[in-house]
Protein backbone atom coordinates (compact mmCIF):
# COMPACT_ATOMS: atom_id res chain seq x y z
CA UNK A 1 0.00 0.00 0.00
CA UNK A 2 1.87 3.13 -1.14
CA UNK A 3 0.40 6.59 0.98
CA UNK A 4 -0.06 9.56 -0.08
CA UNK A 5 -0.80 12.78 1.95
CA UNK A 6 -2.73 15.70 -0.37
CA UNK A 7 -1.83 19.24 0.88
CA UNK A 8 -4.18 21.43 -1.36
CA UNK A 9 -3.09 24.49 0.41
CA UNK A 10 -4.56 27.90 -0.95
CA UNK A 11 -6.26 29.95 -3.87
CA UNK A 12 -6.31 27.64 -6.54
CA UNK A 13 -3.72 25.04 -5.05
CA UNK A 14 -7.55 23.47 -3.92
CA UNK A 15 -9.09 23.76 -7.42
CA UNK A 16 -6.47 21.91 -9.29
CA UNK A 17 -5.79 19.12 -6.58
CA UNK A 18 -9.10 18.32 -6.82
CA UNK A 19 -8.90 17.79 -10.41
CA UNK A 20 -5.81 15.62 -9.23
CA UNK A 21 -8.31 13.39 -7.28
CA UNK A 22 -9.94 12.85 -9.74
CA UNK A 23 -7.07 11.07 -11.69
CA UNK A 24 -6.31 9.59 -8.34
CA UNK A 25 -9.48 7.78 -7.71
CA UNK A 26 -9.53 6.14 -11.27
CA UNK A 27 -6.01 4.68 -10.97
CA UNK A 28 -7.28 3.61 -7.06
CA UNK A 29 -9.28 0.75 -9.08
CA UNK A 30 -5.95 -0.92 -9.62
CA UNK A 31 -2.89 0.38 -7.76
CA UNK A 32 -3.69 0.05 -3.68
CA UNK A 33 -3.09 3.91 -3.12
CA UNK A 34 -3.88 5.55 0.93
CA UNK A 35 -5.07 8.90 0.42
CA UNK A 36 -4.92 11.54 3.18
CA UNK A 37 -5.73 15.06 3.10
CA UNK A 38 -4.17 17.91 5.59
CA UNK A 39 -4.61 22.15 5.71
CA UNK A 40 -1.24 23.27 4.89
CA UNK A 41 -0.04 27.09 4.50
CA UNK A 42 -2.87 30.03 4.93
CA UNK A 43 -5.17 27.39 5.41
CA UNK A 44 -3.46 26.22 8.25
CA UNK A 45 -2.38 29.47 9.43
CA UNK A 46 -6.52 29.96 10.27
CA UNK A 47 -7.21 27.01 11.63
CA UNK A 48 -4.19 25.98 13.81
CA UNK A 49 -2.34 29.60 13.90
CA UNK A 50 0.78 27.96 11.66
CA UNK A 51 1.71 27.13 7.99
CA UNK A 52 2.85 22.95 9.03
CA UNK A 53 1.58 21.39 12.11
CA UNK A 54 3.66 18.95 13.68
CA UNK A 55 0.91 16.65 13.28
CA UNK A 56 0.62 17.31 9.57
CA UNK A 57 4.71 17.11 8.86
CA UNK A 58 4.70 14.10 11.04
CA UNK A 59 2.29 12.82 8.41
CA UNK A 60 4.27 13.63 5.77
CA UNK A 61 7.19 11.67 7.14
CA UNK A 62 5.32 8.51 7.07
CA UNK A 63 3.82 9.02 2.96
CA UNK A 64 5.47 7.68 0.08
CA UNK A 65 5.15 11.07 -1.16
CA UNK A 66 3.01 14.44 -0.68
CA UNK A 67 1.20 16.29 -3.48
CA UNK A 68 0.80 19.94 -2.85
CA UNK A 69 -1.36 22.48 -4.67
CA UNK A 70 0.02 26.12 -3.84
CA UNK A 71 0.32 28.22 -1.22
CA UNK A 72 -0.02 31.95 -0.41
CA UNK A 73 -2.05 34.73 -0.12
CA UNK A 74 -2.67 38.27 0.05
CA UNK A 75 -4.32 37.37 3.63
CA UNK A 76 -1.17 36.45 4.88
CA UNK A 77 1.77 38.80 3.49
CA UNK A 78 1.85 40.86 6.90
CA UNK A 79 2.76 38.11 8.51
CA UNK A 80 5.98 37.53 10.26
CA UNK A 81 8.11 35.51 8.16
CA UNK A 82 8.35 32.23 10.06
CA UNK A 83 4.89 32.46 10.18
CA UNK A 84 3.91 33.15 6.51
CA UNK A 85 2.66 30.25 4.28
CA UNK A 86 6.27 30.08 2.41
CA UNK A 87 7.65 28.95 5.66
CA UNK A 88 5.60 25.90 5.94
CA UNK A 89 6.61 24.80 2.51
CA UNK A 90 10.39 25.39 3.18
CA UNK A 91 10.11 23.57 6.37
CA UNK A 92 8.94 20.81 4.78
CA UNK A 93 11.09 20.56 1.79
CA UNK A 94 13.78 21.05 4.19
CA UNK A 95 12.55 18.15 6.55
CA UNK A 96 11.63 15.80 4.07
CA UNK A 97 15.66 16.40 2.33
CA UNK A 98 13.82 16.77 -0.50
CA UNK A 99 17.15 18.54 -2.26
CA UNK A 100 16.55 18.32 -5.91
CA UNK A 101 13.83 20.36 -7.42
CA UNK A 102 13.00 19.24 -11.02
CA UNK A 103 11.01 20.66 -13.25
CA UNK A 104 10.33 19.44 -16.75
CA UNK A 105 9.66 22.23 -19.36
CA UNK A 106 8.46 20.85 -22.76
CA UNK A 107 6.62 22.72 -25.31
CA UNK A 108 3.77 20.92 -26.22
CA UNK A 109 3.25 21.23 -29.67
CA UNK A 110 -0.07 22.28 -29.77
CA UNK A 111 0.65 25.09 -27.68
CA UNK A 112 3.53 26.14 -29.62
CA UNK A 113 1.32 29.90 -29.93
CA UNK A 114 0.76 30.38 -26.79
CA UNK A 115 4.37 30.98 -26.14
CA UNK A 116 5.49 34.79 -26.19
CA UNK A 117 8.42 33.71 -28.22
CA UNK A 118 8.41 32.99 -32.28
CA UNK A 119 7.11 29.77 -33.02
CA UNK A 120 10.91 29.01 -34.58
CA UNK A 121 12.33 29.46 -32.02
CA UNK A 122 10.60 27.94 -29.50
CA UNK A 123 10.21 24.74 -31.52
CA UNK A 124 11.84 21.90 -29.96
CA UNK A 125 12.31 23.20 -26.83
CA UNK A 126 12.44 20.67 -23.87
CA UNK A 127 14.13 21.85 -20.74
CA UNK A 128 14.79 19.91 -17.24
CA UNK A 129 15.77 22.74 -14.35
CA UNK A 130 17.37 20.83 -11.76
CA UNK A 131 17.06 22.81 -8.86
CA UNK A 132 19.00 23.10 -5.51
CA UNK A 133 16.28 22.98 -3.07
CA UNK A 134 17.30 22.45 0.60
CA UNK A 135 20.11 25.23 0.95
CA UNK A 136 21.65 27.96 -0.56
CA UNK A 137 19.98 31.67 0.28
CA UNK A 138 16.42 30.46 1.34
CA UNK A 139 18.43 28.66 4.49
CA UNK A 140 21.92 30.90 4.50
CA UNK A 141 22.34 32.06 9.08
CA UNK A 142 22.46 34.52 9.82
CA UNK A 143 19.26 36.04 8.25
CA UNK A 144 18.09 39.22 9.95
CA UNK A 145 15.89 42.43 9.65
CA UNK A 146 17.67 44.53 12.26
CA UNK A 147 17.97 47.99 13.92
CA UNK A 148 21.50 49.37 13.93
CA UNK A 149 22.18 52.98 14.25
CA UNK A 150 18.78 53.84 13.86
CA UNK A 151 19.17 52.40 10.36
CA UNK A 152 17.13 49.28 9.66
CA UNK A 153 19.44 46.92 8.13
CA UNK A 154 18.63 43.32 6.36
CA UNK A 155 21.02 40.50 5.28
CA UNK A 156 20.89 36.95 4.30
CA UNK A 157 23.59 33.96 3.75
CA UNK A 158 23.91 32.29 0.53
CA UNK A 159 26.03 29.37 1.49
CA UNK A 160 26.43 25.74 0.25
CA UNK A 161 28.97 22.93 1.07
CA UNK A 162 30.66 20.78 -1.47
CA UNK A 163 28.46 18.16 -0.49
CA UNK A 164 25.33 20.09 -1.08
CA UNK A 165 26.59 21.07 -4.29
CA UNK A 166 27.82 17.50 -5.39
CA UNK A 167 24.61 15.75 -4.63
CA UNK A 168 22.48 18.14 -6.74
CA UNK A 169 24.87 17.72 -9.29
CA UNK A 170 25.07 13.74 -9.65
CA UNK A 171 21.40 14.21 -9.82
CA UNK A 172 21.43 16.51 -13.00
CA UNK A 173 24.01 14.55 -14.83
CA UNK A 174 21.91 11.30 -14.07
CA UNK A 175 19.05 12.70 -15.59
CA UNK A 176 20.98 14.13 -18.87
CA UNK A 177 22.01 10.90 -19.37
CA UNK A 178 19.04 9.54 -19.84
CA UNK A 179 18.33 12.35 -21.89
CA UNK A 180 20.17 14.30 -24.23
CA UNK A 181 23.12 13.77 -22.46
CA UNK A 182 23.85 17.59 -21.83
CA UNK A 183 24.19 19.95 -18.49
CA UNK A 184 24.11 23.82 -18.48
CA UNK A 185 25.38 24.70 -15.10
CA UNK A 186 24.32 28.03 -13.69
CA UNK A 187 26.35 30.67 -11.36
CA UNK A 188 27.60 33.96 -10.75
CA UNK A 189 31.32 32.70 -10.74
CA UNK A 190 32.93 35.98 -11.29
CA UNK A 191 31.16 37.84 -8.36
CA UNK A 192 30.23 35.45 -5.80
CA UNK A 193 33.27 33.13 -4.03
CA UNK A 194 30.53 30.29 -3.30
CA UNK A 195 29.63 30.46 -6.87
CA UNK A 196 33.17 29.69 -7.78
CA UNK A 197 32.68 26.92 -5.65
CA UNK A 198 29.85 25.91 -6.93
CA UNK A 199 31.45 26.10 -10.47
CA UNK A 200 34.76 23.60 -9.13
CA UNK A 201 32.23 21.01 -7.74
CA UNK A 202 30.20 20.50 -10.20
CA UNK A 203 33.19 20.53 -12.68
CA UNK A 204 34.80 17.83 -10.64
CA UNK A 205 31.84 15.70 -10.36
CA UNK A 206 31.59 15.76 -13.80
CA UNK A 207 35.29 14.84 -14.35
CA UNK A 208 34.87 11.80 -11.99
CA UNK A 209 31.83 10.15 -12.79
CA UNK A 210 30.32 11.53 -15.74
CA UNK A 211 32.82 12.34 -19.13
CA UNK A 212 30.69 11.23 -21.15
CA UNK A 213 28.24 13.94 -20.81
CA UNK A 214 28.66 17.58 -22.20
CA UNK A 215 28.90 20.38 -19.64
CA UNK A 216 28.41 23.71 -20.13
CA UNK A 217 28.96 26.46 -17.43
CA UNK A 218 27.03 29.73 -17.66
CA UNK A 219 26.61 33.16 -15.85
CA UNK A 220 23.12 33.27 -14.30
CA UNK A 221 22.84 36.59 -15.85
CA UNK A 222 23.70 35.24 -19.50
CA UNK A 223 21.74 32.45 -18.94
CA UNK A 224 18.45 34.61 -18.35
CA UNK A 225 19.25 36.05 -21.84
CA UNK A 226 20.43 32.72 -23.88
CA UNK A 227 17.37 30.63 -22.41
CA UNK A 228 15.05 32.99 -24.50
CA UNK A 229 17.54 33.15 -27.61
CA UNK A 230 18.22 29.87 -27.97
CA UNK A 231 15.57 27.91 -25.89
CA UNK A 232 16.08 24.69 -28.12
CA UNK A 233 19.52 23.66 -27.20
CA UNK A 234 19.33 23.53 -23.93
CA UNK A 235 18.61 19.35 -22.17
CA UNK A 236 19.29 19.69 -18.26
CA UNK A 237 19.71 23.48 -16.28
CA UNK A 238 21.32 22.74 -13.34
CA UNK A 239 20.99 25.75 -10.67
CA UNK A 240 21.12 26.65 -6.76
CA UNK A 241 17.88 27.61 -5.07
CA UNK A 242 17.71 31.04 -6.05
CA UNK A 243 18.21 30.88 -9.80
CA UNK A 244 17.13 27.72 -10.00
CA UNK A 245 13.35 29.30 -8.91
CA UNK A 246 14.14 32.32 -10.92
CA UNK A 247 14.94 30.77 -14.32
CA UNK A 248 12.36 28.31 -14.00
CA UNK A 249 9.49 30.97 -14.21
CA UNK A 250 11.39 32.16 -16.95
CA UNK A 251 11.52 28.26 -19.04
CA UNK A 252 7.62 28.06 -17.71
CA UNK A 253 6.43 31.44 -20.08
CA UNK A 254 8.01 30.28 -23.04
CA UNK A 255 6.66 26.99 -22.85
CA UNK A 256 3.67 28.69 -22.82
CA UNK A 257 2.48 29.10 -19.28
CA UNK A 258 3.41 28.82 -15.92
CA UNK A 259 -0.19 26.36 -15.96
CA UNK A 260 1.75 23.83 -17.66
CA UNK A 261 4.67 23.02 -15.65
CA UNK A 262 4.54 20.27 -13.18
CA UNK A 263 7.59 19.41 -10.67
CA UNK A 264 9.25 17.03 -8.32
CA UNK A 265 11.11 17.55 -5.82
CA UNK A 266 13.25 14.29 -4.52
CA UNK A 267 16.35 13.04 -2.63
CA UNK A 268 15.24 11.29 0.15
CA UNK A 269 12.57 8.12 0.95
CA UNK A 270 9.47 11.05 0.15
CA UNK A 271 8.87 13.22 -2.94
CA UNK A 272 6.99 16.64 -3.00
CA UNK A 273 4.97 17.11 -5.93
CA UNK A 274 3.78 20.38 -6.76
CA UNK A 275 2.55 22.70 -9.80
CA UNK A 276 5.21 25.88 -10.19
CA UNK A 277 2.78 27.94 -10.29
CA UNK A 278 1.58 29.43 -7.01
CA UNK A 279 -2.32 30.05 -5.28
CA UNK A 280 -2.47 32.96 -7.89
CA UNK A 281 -5.26 34.87 -5.48
CA UNK A 282 -6.52 36.93 -8.64
CA UNK A 283 -8.11 33.95 -9.80
CA UNK A 284 -9.03 32.05 -7.36
CA UNK A 285 -12.33 30.20 -6.38
CA UNK A 286 -13.50 31.27 -10.06
CA UNK A 287 -12.43 27.80 -11.34
CA UNK A 288 -11.25 28.88 -14.45
CA UNK A 289 -7.08 27.97 -13.49
CA UNK A 290 -5.36 25.63 -15.53
CA UNK A 291 -4.82 22.16 -14.04
CA UNK A 292 -2.31 20.96 -16.19
CA UNK A 293 0.68 21.27 -13.72
CA UNK A 294 -0.78 19.99 -11.11
CA UNK A 295 -1.95 17.25 -12.91
CA UNK A 296 1.43 16.47 -14.67
CA UNK A 297 2.94 16.91 -11.01
CA UNK A 298 1.09 13.52 -10.08
CA UNK A 299 2.30 12.18 -13.26
CA UNK A 300 6.02 12.59 -11.92
CA UNK A 301 4.89 11.42 -8.30
CA UNK A 302 3.34 8.31 -10.11
CA UNK A 303 6.80 7.49 -11.60
CA UNK A 304 9.45 9.05 -9.10
CA UNK A 305 7.89 8.07 -6.17
CA UNK A 306 5.65 4.86 -6.91
CA UNK A 307 8.21 3.59 -10.20
CA UNK A 308 5.29 3.58 -12.50
CA UNK A 309 6.93 5.07 -15.40
CA UNK A 310 3.67 3.51 -17.54
CA UNK A 311 1.54 5.49 -16.00
CA UNK A 312 3.47 8.90 -16.11
CA UNK A 313 3.47 7.91 -20.06
CA UNK A 314 -0.26 7.67 -19.76
CA UNK A 315 -0.98 10.92 -17.74
CA UNK A 316 1.28 13.04 -19.98
CA UNK A 317 0.01 11.32 -23.50
CA UNK A 318 -3.91 12.24 -22.34
CA UNK A 319 -2.96 15.81 -21.97
CA UNK A 320 -1.09 15.80 -24.89
CA UNK A 321 -4.17 14.55 -26.83
CA UNK A 322 -6.48 16.99 -24.98
CA UNK A 323 -4.77 19.75 -25.81
CA UNK A 324 -4.29 18.51 -29.23
CA UNK A 325 -8.16 17.93 -29.86
CA UNK A 326 -8.23 22.35 -29.22
CA UNK A 327 -9.17 22.21 -25.42
CA UNK A 328 -7.51 25.15 -23.87
CA UNK A 329 -8.14 26.60 -20.36
CA UNK A 330 -7.92 30.41 -19.95
CA UNK A 331 -4.57 30.89 -19.55
CA UNK A 332 -3.48 29.15 -22.73
CA UNK A 333 -6.36 30.23 -25.11
CA UNK A 334 -8.95 32.57 -26.01
CA UNK A 335 -12.47 31.58 -27.01
CA UNK A 336 -14.60 29.09 -25.82
CA UNK A 337 -12.28 27.66 -22.91
CA UNK A 338 -12.70 25.23 -20.40
CA UNK A 339 -12.92 25.56 -16.61
CA UNK A 340 -10.66 23.68 -14.50
CA UNK A 341 -13.04 21.16 -13.65
CA UNK A 342 -13.77 20.69 -17.38
CA UNK A 343 -10.35 20.35 -18.14
CA UNK A 344 -9.69 17.72 -15.44
CA UNK A 345 -12.71 15.89 -16.74
CA UNK A 346 -11.16 15.98 -20.27
CA UNK A 347 -7.72 14.60 -19.20
CA UNK A 348 -9.65 12.00 -17.45
CA UNK A 349 -12.11 10.70 -20.09
CA UNK A 350 -8.71 10.74 -22.70
CA UNK A 351 -6.84 8.48 -19.61
CA UNK A 352 -9.49 6.17 -19.22
CA UNK A 353 -9.43 6.14 -23.32
CA UNK A 354 -5.73 5.60 -23.25
CA UNK A 355 -5.49 2.96 -20.25
C1 LIG B 1 8.51 27.96 -6.12
C2 LIG B 1 7.91 29.09 -5.33
C3 LIG B 1 8.41 29.00 -3.91
C4 LIG B 1 9.91 29.14 -3.92
C5 LIG B 1 7.77 30.01 -2.93
C6 LIG B 1 6.27 29.92 -2.92
C7 LIG B 1 8.31 29.84 -1.53
O1 LIG B 1 8.24 30.31 -5.93
O2 LIG B 1 8.31 26.79 -5.72
O3 LIG B 1 9.12 28.20 -7.16
O4 LIG B 1 10.44 30.27 -3.96
O5 LIG B 1 10.60 28.11 -3.89
MG1 LIG C 1 9.14 30.12 -7.85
Amino acid sequence: MKKILILPGDGIGKEVTNECMKVIDFFKKSIEIEITEELFGGASIDAHGQPLTKDVLDKAMESDAVLLGAVGGPKWEELEHNLKPEKGLLTLRKELEAFANLRPGKVFPALINASSLKKDIVEGTDIFVVRELTGGIYFGEPRYVKNVGGKRIGANNLIYNEDEIARVANIAFEIARKRKNKVTSLDKANVLEVMQLWRDVVTEVHKNNFQDVELEHLYIDNAAMQVIKRPSTFDVILAGNLFGDIISDEIAELTGSLGMLPSASIGSKHGIYEPVHGSAPDIAGQNIANPIAAILSLAMLFKYSLNLDSVHDLIEKAVSETLNAGFRTKDIGYDNTLTCSEMGDEILSNIVKLS
